[in-house]
Formats: structure tokens, C-alpha cells, sequence
């Protein structure tokens, strides 16, 4: 087991990750002064984790309320939130109960918005269950739902007290959504860590078999480079942006698609190629790298191409983006390979010339 720390003064807190950790009750324990907590989940993770995360609670005394949501993007709205409120206000929850996410990033980033916002605010715990969920949505205290017009527009900065990533419940997870979270671990590569990219491209193979060892080390080095970034900047008034690496491009994606059609893992993955063709565009990386970078994802299997939304509706989509300032758009673009930066002056035909070009490739 590893354990690493997200450095934010009196709200720092640890991630734990390891196998089996549903099991270890002493990681809990000492978040938990209180003898009842509440489980948020969904109808796929609560059949396959539940029973076990209440057994371990049992052990110390830990009574549990669960709310078992359904499953889905499509869900991450205002009127499931209010189911999670429902529940919490049923159940006569108070402000000291702790309200602990079990799965997805879907499940995450709404409880860490209910647990923002019930009572005004109580504690919070995520046991991430997807890759995505371990090597990115579970740390940094980013919570919230989608709106019709925009992905994660209405939300808050709400910091976890402990995140634990059984790489355990990574075997039950379908291949689809193993690949999604690949394209969250090579955005950390591409824009910070070049050692880790070249680590992925001789590993991808044993990432994909599931060898835990291999899991485990990309999760470890996931959390960290994200733990590093959110330390420096976790309001994201600067550095913590360059973790949108595709975002603008992917979020155009999935909203315009229809929430729930691409995954969030999927829309990051084409976006990236999106953003690398601007880069090289911009005459900053060159063909080759993009080149490089596309046959990684393609060895994660995930889509290097986007889908054709039109031109015009990739601009509307992107201008809800929430990097945008003064109405101009604002892009994360790869000035090399291990090295990105926030970019506002991209010239209009360049993002033309790359919408076009990925479109119709
Ligand atoms: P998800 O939560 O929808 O989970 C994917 C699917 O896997 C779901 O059907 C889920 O029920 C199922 N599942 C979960 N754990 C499982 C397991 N162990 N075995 C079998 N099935 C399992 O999607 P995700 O990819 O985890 O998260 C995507 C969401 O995260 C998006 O809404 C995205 O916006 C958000 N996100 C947030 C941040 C952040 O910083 N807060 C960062 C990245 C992504
Ligand atoms: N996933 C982007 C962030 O946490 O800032």
C-alpha cells in the first residue's frame, strides 16, 4: 500500500492506495468519530461494493445510511442531487455525518457537491471505484453537476478528508471505462511528466491486462502529479488548468453528443489529438509527436477521431468552456511533448483550419 498526501495546510488529507483497501478498517477509522456515516453510491457499484464497505464500517462500530442512485453521466443533475438531499434530510443526517462517495467519478463529483452544500457543508470521503475516478476526480476537491448548456458548470471547490483507491475494484470494471481512465493518466504525461509518459508507452500492454502492479504504479504516479498541481493551485487560477489538457475540446464532445454518449475519458482522448494539432499549428510540436501521441491513445483504445458536430456548434459548446475570460476562448496547447501551457491568442484560422481537419480526417 502507498500512501501520499495532497498538501493544503489544515485541509491537507492522505490518499491511500493499494489492494484491498475496503477491507482495512484502521484507514477509516480515525475519519470517523462519529458512529454513522452515509454511503452514496449507484444500482452497478452498491451489488458489487456495498456490502463490503458496511462490513468493514460494522467492525468499528459505524452504522450506515445508503443512497443508491442511478447510474449514469446522464444523471449528474440538479434532480439526482436532490435525491442524494432527500436521502440526507430522510435519514436525519447531521452536520458531523460524513457522507462517503463509492464509485465513479459521476458519484464522486455529485456527493462532494451535496457534502458542500447540506448543512452548509460536512465531512467528505472518496473510495473511488473506476480508473478515472482513482487517478483524477477523487483528489482535488473539484464537485458538481452538469447543466443542459454546459459539463460540470454548476459546482464547488470542496476538499475530501481521504481518498481510498482500491486497485481491487478495478477488475470489475468494463474494458470501455479502463480505457476512458487511460486517457486521464496520459493527459499527466503529456503535460508535466515526460519520465511517465515513456513509462506508459512500454506499459500500456500490462495496463491493459490489469496487472496490478502496473495499475497500482500509474495510479500512484496519476495521484501524485495531480496531489503536486492542486497543492501549488487549487482554485485553478493558474497551473491546476493545464490538467484540461483536451477538456475544451472533450467537453464540446461529450455535451454535444448528448451526455453519456462519449465517455468523459473517450471526448479527453479525441480532444487531446484536437489540442496536439493546434500545437503543432501554433509551430510548437511536430508532426511526429502528434503522431506519437495519437498512437497512444490508439494503444489504449480510445477514439483519436472526433465526432462531426460541425464546426459552428464545436465553437458554441466551446465558448461555455470554463477557462474562458472576456468572452475569448482559452486553450491548454503543448508547447512539447511533457510540457503544456495555457494559450488565449490562438488565431481564429488555426482553430478553424484544426476543427475542419479533425472533423473530416
Ligand atoms: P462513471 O462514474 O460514470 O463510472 C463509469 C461506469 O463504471 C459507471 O457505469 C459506473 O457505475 C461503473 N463502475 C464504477 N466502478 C465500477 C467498478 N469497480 N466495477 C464495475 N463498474 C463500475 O465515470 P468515471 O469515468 O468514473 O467519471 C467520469 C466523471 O468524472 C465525469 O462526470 C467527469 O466530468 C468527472 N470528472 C471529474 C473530475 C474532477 O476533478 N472532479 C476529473 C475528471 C473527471
Ligand atoms: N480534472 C481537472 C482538475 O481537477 O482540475
Amino acid at each position: 500500500m502507498q500512501k501520499l498526501t495532497v498538501g493544503l495546510g489544515e485541509r491537507s488529507y492522505p490518499i491511500h492506495i493499494g489492494t484491498g483497501l475496503l477491507a482495512k478498517a484502521e484507514l477509516l477509522t480515525a475519519h470517523l468519530p462519529k458512529k454513522r456515516v452515509a454511503i452514496v453510491t449507484n444500482t452497478t457499484v452498491a451489488p458489487l461494493y456495498l456490502a463490503k464497505l458496511q462490513e468493514t464500517l460494522h467492525q468499528i462500530g459505524v452504522q450506515s445510511v445508503e443512497i443508491i442512485l442511478p447510474d449514469g453521466e446522464v444523471y449528474k443533475t440538479a434532480e439526482t442531487l436532490n435525491l442524494i438531499y432527500d436521502g440526507l434530510l430522510t435519514h436525519r443526517c447531521e452536520r458531523s455525518t460524513p457522507l462517503i462517495a463509492l464509485g465513479g467519478g459521476v458519484i464522486g463529483d455529485m456527493t462532494g457537491f451535496a457534502a458542500a452544500t447540506y448543512l452548509r457543508g460536512v465531512p467528505f470521503i472518496q473510495i473511488p471505484t473506476t480508473l478515472l475516478s482513482q487517478v483524477d476526480s477523487s483528489v482535488g476537491g473539484k464537485t458538481g453537476i452538469n447543466h443542459p448548456l454546459g459539463k460540470n458548470m454548476i459546482g464547488a471547490f470542496y476538499q475530501p478528508q481521504l481518498v481510498l483507491a482500491d486497485i481491487a475494484t478495478l477488475n470489475t470494471l468494463p474494458d470501455k471505462e479502463l480505457s476512458a481512465g487511460l486517457a486521464e493518466v496520459i493527459k499527466y504525461g503529456l503535460i508535466r511528466d515526460l519520465p511517465f509518459l515513456e513509462w506508459l508507452e512500454l506499459n500500456m500492454d500490462k495496463l491493459l491486462a490489469r496487472d496490478t502492479d502496473a495499475l497500482q504504479y500509474a495510479v500512484m504516479r496519476s495521484c501524485q502529479n495531480k496531489a503536486e498541481v492542486v497543492a501549488a493551485d487549487e482554485r485553478e487560477s493558474g497551473e491546476r488548468a493545464l490538467l484540461n489538457l483536451g477538456h475544451t475540446f472533450g467537453h464540446a464532445i461529450e455535451s454535444g453528443m448528448g451526455y453519456g454518449c462519449w465517455l468523459h475519458g473517450e471526448g479527453v482522448a479525441a480532444g487531446t489529438i484536437m489540442a496536439a494539432d493546434l500545437s503543432q499549428r501554433m509551430g510548437w510540436i511536430s508532426e511526429q509527436d502528434v503522431t506519437r501521441i495519437r498512437k497512444l491513445f490508439q494503444r489504449a483504445l480510445l477514439p483519436v477521431r472526433a465526432p462531426d458536430l460541425g464546426v459552428e456548434k464545436y465553437l458554441d459548446y466551446m465558448g461555455h468552456d470554463k477557462k474562458v475570460e472576456g468572452g475569448k476562448l482559452r486553450f491548454v496547447l503543448l508547447k512539447q511533448i511533457g510540457q503544456a501551457e495555457l494559450v488565449s491568442n490562438v488565431p481564429s484560422e488555426l482553430l478553424q483550419q484544426t476543427l475542419e481537419a479533425s472533423v473530416h480526417d
